[in-house]
């Protein structure tokens, strides 16, 4: 059998990680800086996570939803408090797609109501209702594109409330900050006037924190740089640091009923192992101030660039756009300098998503790296 090939493919084959590295089959080192699109958090094969992992592998590596599992009752009060969200309700599930998924499922349920409104440049995912809110036509297949969703631009407010009055509205969900569309962000007037309207026109606000959340922008969500309190939270990414997980964070007044949602391998004792271990690592190598600290680093110095158009993002989520695109500078990135990095929907941007735990001394490599290919 062949593969379903879907992916073109960077011709390395990592074989082992740690930390911010990782080896290919001929033990070659790679610098990484995309974490497998924003996925790893906490560093490859972070000691705690491998240990806790193991051990819970020699107990019980899985049993259904119908049983009790500490595990997800554990995680949910760790998550409520580190992420400063105690009040909400979790679901687990096991992708971002799937926790959008859940997500707007919920809000048609809350509402009776079924029109989305997203945003230009959003990704959502790839199943059903999280592609059809996903601003890229390439990926709807005309089954997805029975659903009706509005795209709007960020920032414009006017246009947001033109379509809330029309009242078949059930939910608008936002990235944090736009992930695989390049970068922008809503402002925060604009996050502030979604929370208030949302409540006008009885719609849900959801925050997609797939790739924002989890202490990436410095905080433990991006929208709380907006002071705002979403009606649901999407999570995932970097979860479980690469062990496949999805949350669903859901305020108080979305009430759950028996057989609502449901998923067979969702919150399972692995993945909330992998889960407390990630939350565990955030709080004692104080990764969110790391972000910052780092982060403010890479700002100053990729100044040095010159050739460097803008700088986008927030925390250890940026995107640095250039004049022409940046295909051939990730090959020569990857092929010349052993380093990852990102690619966007806007081709000019690079986008940079390292494990959290990443230091200055790498972002040097990264600007020396740079320096060296643009001086060519
Ligand atoms: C903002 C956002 N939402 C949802 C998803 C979908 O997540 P998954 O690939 O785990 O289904 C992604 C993935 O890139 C994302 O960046």
């Amino acid at each position: 059998m062949n593969l379903f090939e879907v992916y073109p493919l960077y011709d390395v084959t990592p074989v082992k990680a740690k930390d911010c590295y990782l080896y290919d089959d001929n033990n070659i080192k790679y610098l990484d800086l995309y974490g497998g699109h924003g996925v790893i958090s906490i560093g490859h094969t972070h000691p705690i996570y491998v240990a806790k992992l193991k051990n819970q592998l020699d107990k019980l590596g899985f049993y259904s939803n119908a049983i009790q599992n500490p595990l997800q009752v554990e995680l949910a009060n760790k998550l409520g408090e580190i992420s400063k969200c105690p009040e909400y309700n979790l679901f687990l599930c096991n992708s971002g797609a799937e926790a959008n998924e859940n997500a707007l499922k919920l809000a048609s349920f809350q509402t009776g109501k079924s029109r989305v409104i997203s945003f230009q440049n959003s990704f959502h995912g790839r199943t059903s209702a999280a592609v059809a809110v996903t601003d890229n036509p390439k990926i709807n297949a005309p089954l997805n594109k029975q659903q009706i969703t509005t795209f709007l631009p960020l920032n414009d407010i006017g246009l947001v409330e033109t379509e809330l009055k029309k009242n078949d509205v059930c939910a608008i969900i936002i990235e944090g900050i736009q992930g695989v569309g390049g970068l922008d962000q809503g402002r925060t007037d604009f996050f502030v006037a979604l929370e208030k309207l949302c409540d006008d026109y009885q719609a849900i606000l959801i925050l997609d924190e797939i790739q924002s959340g989890y202490g990436r922008s410095g905080k433990f969500f991006a929208f709380q740089y907006h002071n705002i309190k979403p009606d649901i939270i999407t999570t995932a990414k970097g979860m479980a640091n690469g062990f496949p997980m999805g949350g669903v964070l859901i305020a108080p007044k979305l009430k759950a009923s028996y057989g609502m949602l449901g998923t067979t391998f969702g919150g399972n004792h692995m993945a909330c192992t992998a889960a407390l271990s990630v939350l565990e690592v955030i709080e004692t190598e104080e990764l969110m101030e790391n972000v910052i600290e780092v982060s403010n680093y890479f700002l100053s110095e990729i100044k040095q660039i010159t050739q460097v158009k803008k700088v986008k993002g927030r925390g250890l989520m940026t995107g640095v756009e250039f004049n022409f695109e940046v295909s051939d500078l990730r090959k020569q990135l990857i092929y010349d300098y052993q380093i990852f990095t990102g690619g966007a929907l806007n081709k000019n941007l690079l986008r940079i998503l390292p494990p959290l735990t990443v230091t200055k001394a790498h972002i040097d490599v990264l600007i020396k790296a740079l320096k060296e290919i643009l001086s060519k």
